[in-house]
């Protein structure tokens, strides 16, 4: 049998946009409200309130109304004045990328770079920081995905506060997966969005932004405004006595408010737990197939999305290609820099459930297998059902 390629998989493992979970599709088919209508500006409050609990924060989010790509752009075009230095730090392709829009607004941006299988090191930021005492701003990402590792932004966040710059953090495939809150890692602006981990379809954004970040913003006279782009228009959208700059996305916003029910009837633990565990037992099965995993070191690995790092000579298309005709999987590609080279096994939101490691293992397996590259896949699954058995 081989799936068509003209019909739905039979699974989407894919590390974003991921499956929704069925209760957040139906929240989103509630009825389209006038966006001033006294009821809507009630359950704008409640979704603001319900991802200020949700993300451990003192005052709601700002919510902007596109994709998480919409919120960084943001936060470069807002934040950053025309006589900042920015350091930008890339551990990967998204990394990378927000260094081009720092290019756009600041006078000048450093940058620590390194391999896209590793991470930043802390004390070379302190050093740099130490050294160039002018950085107003420090961009990083926390989970690179294209990459599937991770950034240590609590220990980063620490050194970019004793310098006195500001962080502007991407936790958009990290946030709801795994323990992380704009606190912990003293962010000037913390990006997410609904559309990974918390199991929405793509189309918000949700940033926290410090008091001190706030400042910065609002005496930057090149910030944008009137501009679907500017977070002081946005700033107190949230309260109810409060219009719209613009029409806010009311089917999103009714998706979200029931992604951050379920989130929070779950409980963070839990659903963290469910995360790093469908990881451990993915990475366990690749390896115990004779794969290895992308990330140079087990700590830095992410939980919510593993990188399967392809053996010598082959090429993640062919791969990817042959799982989805075989067994109806569809899985990521690596992206620019890691195109070709990896494969990922998205674990977020819906499929953050260790069983899928089983499916996603099998078909890997069996997609190597059939293009003539070893995997022992019976060692595989056993590797994934004695993690599950086990626990983390
Ligand atoms: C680390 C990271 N940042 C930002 C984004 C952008 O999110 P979106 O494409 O949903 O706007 C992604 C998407 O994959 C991502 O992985």
């Amino acid at each position: 049998m081989r799936y068509s390629k003209t019909r739905p998989p039979a699974f989407t493992l894919s590390a974003g946009p991921v499956d929704a979970y069925p209760e957040v599709l139906r929240g989103m088919g509630t009825t389209v409200l006038y966006d001033f209508d006294p009821a809507f500006l009630h359950v704008y409050e409640g979704v603001a309130r319900k991802a200020q609990t949700a993300m451990d924060m003192n005052e709601p989010p700002v919510i902007l109304h596109g994709e998480p790509v919409l919120g960084l752009e943001a936060a470069a075009a807002s934040l950053i004045a025309r006589e900042d230095v920015v350091l930008n730090l890339a551990s990967g392709v998204y990394g990378k990328g927000f260094g081009y829009w720092a290019t756009r607004y600041a006078s000048r941006v450093d940058e620590i770079e390194t391999d896209y299988d590793d991470a930043i090191d802390p004390g070379a930021v302190a050093e740099h920081l130490k050294k160039h005492p002018e950085t107003a701003v420090v961009s990083v990402v926390h989970h690179d995905t294209p990459s599937g590792t991770l950034n240590d932004i609590n220990a980063i966040g620490q050194v970019v506060a004793d310098a006195g710059a500001l962080l502007i953090v991407d936790a958009v495939s990290s946030w709801a997966g795994m323990e992380t809150s704009p606190a912990a890692c003293q962010a000037g602006i913390y990006i997410t969005g609904p559309n990974k981990c918390l199991g929405c379809p793509p189309g918000l954004t949700m940033a926290a932004v410090s008091d001190a970040a706030w400042e910065k913003m609002e005496a930057n006279k090149d910030a944008p405004f009137a501009s679907m782009l500017s977070f002081t228009d946005w700033k107190n959208a949230w309260k109810a006595s409060e219009p719209f700059p613009f029409t806010p996305s009311v089917a999103e916003i009714n998706g979200l408010d029931t992604a951050l029910d379920r989130y929070l009837e779950e409980g963070p633990e839990a659903v963290w737990e469910r995360h790093a565990l469908t990881a451990a037992a993915t990475r366990d099965g690749v390896r115990a197939m004779g794969v290895d995993i992308w990330p140079k070191r087990e700590e830095i690995a992410s939980p919510t999305c593993t990188a399967v790092r392809m053996p010598d000579g082959v090429d993640a298309g062919p791969v990817l290609a042959e799982a989805r005709a075989r067994y109806g999987v569809s899985m990521s590609a690596g992206r620019a820099e890691t195109l070709g080279k990896l494969i990922r096994i998205g674990h977020m939101g819906p499929t953050a459930q260790p069983a899928y490691a089983l499916v996603a293992v099998a078909a890997l397996g069996g997609a190597l297998q059939a293009l003539g590259t070893n995997a022992d896949i019976a060692a595989g699954l056993g590797a994934v059902q004695a993690r599950m058995d086990q626990g983390l």
